[in-house]
């Protein structure tokens, strides 16, 4: 496999496989997580959580609980100090969750209504779970369903436009030979990282010292200044290791919780939350539905593209899942239409999770490709390369590049592609029938502004600061090989520290951007730094420092179409007597830039491509229209792929160089998951010839559709 060659330099740092610089802490146990730091005179808090949909708190029940073992304080919103929730946010306005206990107002079940201290965190669980709260119910509404009459076109989102029009979809639809019209659905998805969010908050030498699990250290500080209106320099954040983050990870109540209770309490503060409790306080995937309709010549050129999507979101505040935004790069149609609508509902506020647009977006996209292919009698590799663009198809801008095609060459050779017999239904290993599928994916590739500081140490080692974050990502190693090539020097000489905001400004663990901006910051410092230590002369005690600030440089950066690319190619078999769908065989090959660290990176691919597995095939938040409830928050009952659903999964990448760009790394944390679900339910198809529009592809929707006879 052709791997990039252009990475590998004089170190053979950048490029070469590297495992985790903090690995051997991680699996020794002395890395510490947010909720493993100990602390002297730590108190303990526990939320409790509305039981109702929707309403008004009538009582908090508090003395009975006030009198039980340990306990130190409730906190409500009759006795809570008043936050600000009037500020601009890196995202927008706050979530209105992060105003714990301001007023009597629940707008949704699990929002935030009380907080338990104790000295313990039994004790402090055990008072949360005996407090009573009553309310006032009100009538709620958790209704999500296609042409909702009160769905609205947001006034926009991180991934643009709510809608974008290019040309006449109706005319061109009516002038189409081939015509595919059909509706895709999407469930509720949670995050669900193996590492429960967590916050310790104290009061130390005057500043709000915050141990935390975040995705962005200067995010969660720059928030708690102004939800406390503190000083920002009175307030540290760190976030040194995380279990993970997927978008969930930002500010949530529980850091406010511990601010607030850790002021009170004037002693430190830790609120862990659990796995219940995450899966309505940390956000989740919006359910969606999706109408495609695309219109085409015999051959397959698209005349017109329309993609109309819905998500949900809470009545407090506006969090939109662009789906439909994931066909704007991708192909050209002389009329192309997308949109993305929004419904307000009694339901918990929905937030960034893995590829948030591209991940449902592309479950329909490319699934209604595979039906028009079909309908053309034409390969469907064949029919994305008839459509391939010149130039974004409706912002007209270039590509910086543009290896999608590479992609589909790549995999279907490793795939086996060309052997296909197109004809549905008609593979057969005993009780199972096999079918394979494809799908295109693609992300956009984002920078943000970052600083760095690089010192050349007096024993001729080096430190990075960077106000990083590794969630997970294998960051912290891309950085470290990041700095050595471009010191020159090997790995082992560089020491990186980051996750702590005292170290700056710097973009946050999302998007895909986090590699991609940091080591921007990093490279300018070093390559200052470098320029400084060629003057000569010896190094002083305390090393010989170079700062960079990418600011500048990144609000310059040419204006072009920035995406990573990639073609996920599956295997199934599927059991029509008891309608179980296996993945046999995952590749995914990607266009996706500079590859700093392969292992680490391959690591992302392959993970992005298991939640693609489960988003097909498991994954689905079911709600109890009565209570407005989840039913079984938990990982009992929320059901996800685990290791036997998982078949040998392979990832690799093809050269993507852009020359134009001084980075060159693209970001590739979430690109595995887009397509995925895609590639399978077109394989389902192939093998059965029945189409799986709404996912997850349960055992009893393959039973109730059935399958091919054909033997
Ligand atoms: Mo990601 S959904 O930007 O953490």
């Amino acid at each position: 496999m052709t791997t990039t060659t252009q990475a590998v330099r004089s170190t053979g740092a950048f490029g070469t496989a590297h495992t985790r610089v903090e690995g051997r802490d991680k699996v020794t146990g002395a890395a510490r997580y947010a909720g493993d730091f100990p602390f002297d005179e730590l108190a303990h808090g526990w939320l409790v959580l509305s039981t109702v949909a929707r309403g008004r708190i009538r009582t908090v029940q508090a003395d009975p609980v006030l009198a039980m073992p340990g306990v130190l304080a409730v906190l409500h919103h009759e006795n809570a100090p008043r936050v600000t929730t009037d500020y601009m946010s890196v995202v927008g306005p706050p979530d209105p969750a992060l105003g714990l206990f301001q007023h009597d107002q629940v707008p949704y079940v699990g929002w935030p209504v009380a907080l338990v201290l104790a000295e313990t965190s039994e004790q402090a669980r055990e008072a949360a779970e005996a407090l009573v709260v009553d309310y006032d119910e009100e009538p709620h509404d958790i209704a999500f369903y296609a042409g909702h009459p009160d769905a609205y076109l947001p006034a926009g989102s991180p991934a643009g436009p709510a809608e974008v029009v290019k040309g006449d979809v109706e005319d061109a639809l009516a002038r189409s030979a081939v015509v595919v019209d059909e509706e895709y659905t999407t469930p509720e998805e949670h995050h669900s990282p193996l590492e429960p969010h967590a916050a310790t908050a104290r009061w130390e030498a005057g500043r709000l010292d915050v141990v935390d699990s975040n995705q962005s250290t200067v995010w969660v500080a720059g928030e708690l200044a102004k939800l406390f209106s503190l000083d920002p320099a009175a307030v540290r954040v760190r976030s040194e290791h995380v279990g993970g983050g997927f978008g969930s990870k930002g500010v949530r109540p529980h850091q406010v919780a511990a601010a607030m209770a850790a002021t009170l309490l004037q002693r430190p503060v830790r609120v862990v939350l659990t796995r219940r409790q995450m899966f309505s306080l940390v956000g989740y995937r919006s359910p969606t539905t999706q109408r495609v309709r695309l219109g085409a010549d015999p051959d397959g050129r698209l005349r017109a593209l329309d993609h109309q999507a819905l998500s949900l979101t809470s009545t407090v505040h506006e969090f939109v899942e662009p789906s439909a935004a994931f066909g704007r790069p991708l192909y050209d149609a002389d009329a192309h239409r997308t949109a993305f609508r929004v419904v307000r509902l009694d339901l918990p506020t929905p937030t960034f999770m893995r590829a948030p647009g591209e991940a449902p977006g592309s479950f329909a996209l490319e699934s209604a490709l595979d039906e028009l292919a079909e309908k053309c009698g034409l390969d469907p590799i064949a029919l994305r390369v008839r459509n391939e663009p010149a130039v974004g198809p409706v912002s007209g801008l270039p590509f910086s590049s543009r290896n999608l095609l590479a992609c589909f060459d790549e995999g279907a050779r490793r795939f086996g592609w060309a052997d296909r017999d197109p004809r549905p239904g008609v593979r057969r290993d005993g009780r199972w029938l096999l079918g394979t599928g494809m799908a295109a994916a693609t992300f956009h590739v984002g920078i943000g502004p970052s600083t760095a500081a690089v010192t050349a140490e007096a024993d001729g080692t080096y430190t990075v600061r960077i106000n990083a974050t590794d969630i997970g990502t294998g960051a912290r190693t891309a950085l470290t090989l990041v700095a050595a090539e471009s010191l020159e020097t090997e790995p082992a000489r560089v020491r990186v520290h980051i996750g702590d905001s005292d170290l700056g400004a710097a973009m946050f663990a999302g998007g895909s951007m986090g590699t991609r901006s940091w080591a921007w910051a990093v490279m300018r410092a070093a390559a200052d730094l470098r320029e400084q230590l060629a003057l000569g002369g010896d190094i002083p005690p305390d090393g010989i420092t170079a700062r960079s600030d990418t600011a500048e440089a990144v609000a310059a950066l040419a204006k072009k179409e920035r995406h990573s690319f990639g073609a996920q190619f599956a295997e199934v078999a599927v059991d029509v007597a008891s309608g179980e769908v296996r993945v046999r065989r995952l590749l995914g090959i990607f266009a996706a830039g500079r590859i700093v660290n392969p292992l680490t990176a391959r690591g992302q691919f392959v993970g992005g491509m298991i939640w693609g597995i489960s988003m097909a095939l498991h994954e689905e938040a079911v709600r109890d229209r009565a209570s407005g409830a989840q039913v079984g928050p938990d990982l009992a009952n929320y059901h996800f792929s685990a290791n036997a659903d998982v078949p040998a999964i392979e990832a690799d990448w093809v050269d993507d160089p852009d020359p134009d760009d001084p980075v060159g790394i693209k970001g590739i944390g979430e690109i595995g998951v887009v397509g995925t679900a895609a590639a399978i339910a077109n394989a389902v198809w192939h093998a059965t010839g029945v189409r799986h529009r709404a996912l997850p592809i349960r055992p009893d929707r393959v039973l109730t559709a059935g399958g091919s006879s054909s033997a």
